[in-house]
């Protein structure tokens, strides 16, 4: 099948994933004991790893998406952070945890919590599932990481390649032709 023949290999297996996602629910359940949450996914990749999480999370929580535009059709952040969709409740007095598939530059993230700052919520934290640090090109505090991964463009567990391979259950790298292919056209 031509989806998987795209597939270099396998970066990170379905169940290093799930094990990790456990441990952080129960990270942050003990963070947020007594309070109430409000989750919110940041779309599109956050979608499959916040599914996952809230599960796993045993405190009395609501869910909000955002949904935000950095990269265009690139595998390089452009900087430029585009809100898609907001948030649609009001975040005064909340504790606001961010949920976030990969931090790469930071520069979403950062831009996204300036922004919900200015609506006076209790709190916000930023949980990730991945984590590229030495890609940052800001400081940003990141208070609960799934896993670091090395500088590759890695898709799959809701992470796409121009908007290709979020359903993929593992992370993967793609052969180099994939994405030369894409920018050839
Ligand atoms: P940042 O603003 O550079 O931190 O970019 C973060 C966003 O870029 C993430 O939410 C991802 O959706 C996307 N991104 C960064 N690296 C990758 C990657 O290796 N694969 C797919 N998406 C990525
Ligand atoms: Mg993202």
């Amino acid at each position: 099948m031509q989806y998987n023949d795209d597939i270099e290999r396998v970066l990170i297996d379905k169940e290093t994933i799930l094990k990790r996602v456990k441990e952080l629910g129960a990270e942050i359940t003990r963070t947020y004991e007594g309070k109430e949450l409000l989750v919110v996914g940041v779309l599109k990749g956050g979608f499959i790893f916040m599914a996952d999480l809230v599960r796993e999370i045993r405190c009395k929580l609501q869910l909000d998406f955002i949904s935000v535009s950095s990269y265009g059709n690139s595998t390089e952040s452009s900087g430029i952070v585009r809100i898609i969709k907001d948030i649609e409740t009001n975040i005064a007095n909340k504790h606001v945890l961010l949920v976030e598939d990969l931090i790469d530059t930071g520069l979403t993230l950062s831009h996204l919590k300036q922004l919900l700052y200015t609506r006076k919520p209790a709190s916000i934290k930023i949980c990730t599932m991945f984590d590229k640090p030495s890609r940052r090109k800001i400081n940003l505090e990141v208070d609960f990481i799934g896993l670091e991964v090395p500088d590759y463009f890695i898709v799959g567990y809701g992470l796409d390649y121009s908007e290709s391979y979020r359903n993929l259950p593992e992370v993967c790298v793609l052969k180099p032709e994939v994405y030369r292919k894409k920018c050839e056209q």
